[in-house]
């Protein structure tokens, strides 16, 4: 099984709700390291660039509104799968439709406010770390 990194974001409904390390705890307990994180407020401009393949959608701006509404936490999760793993942790975009016992259906209120952001494949994965923690250490462990 390969060794994977994934970009995780925990939006900023979760960590209004002050469960960030509830959040983390159910990465660690998953069997995913955290090889880089960082507590950040989004600029629009970030906002944007990140979610660019987005941008023709019809809810683009709400998505980036939403993410500029409050502080983010970002994390490089790694392990064995960790892109399919940590998507499987986060449950369904819509937390409505989320199976139980997943990261949204505990935490996420709504598709606007789902609670956290996985990378959906390893080319994602790298462009969205580099975009985050260019330049900065990713550790592996
Ligand atoms: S796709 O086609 O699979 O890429 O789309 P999806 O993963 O469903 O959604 C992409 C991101 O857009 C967010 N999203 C929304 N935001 C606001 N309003 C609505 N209606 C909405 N629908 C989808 C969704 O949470 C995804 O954000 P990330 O951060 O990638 O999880």
């Amino acid at each position: 099984m390969a060794i994977e990194r994934t970009l995780s974001i925990i939006k900023p409904d979760a960590v209004a709700k002050n469960v960030v390390g509830q959040i983390l705890a159910r990465f660690e307990a998953a069997g995913l390291k955290i090889a880089a994180a960082r507590l950040a407020q989004l600029s629009r401009a970030e906002a944007e660039q990140f979610y660019a393949v987005h941008a023709a959608r019809p809810f683009f701006k709400d998505l980036v509104d939403f993410m500029i509404s409050g502080p983010v936490m970002i994390q490089v999760l790694e392990g064995e799968n960790a892109i399919l793993k940590n998507r499987e942790l986060m449950g369904a975009t819509d937390p409505k439709k989320a199976e139980p016992g997943t990261i949204r259906a505990d935490f996420a209120d709504s598709i606007d406010a789902n609670a956290v952001h996985g990378s959906d494949a390893p080319e994602t994965a790298a462009v969205e770390i580099a975009f985050f923690f260019a330049g900065l250490n990713v550790y592996a462990r």
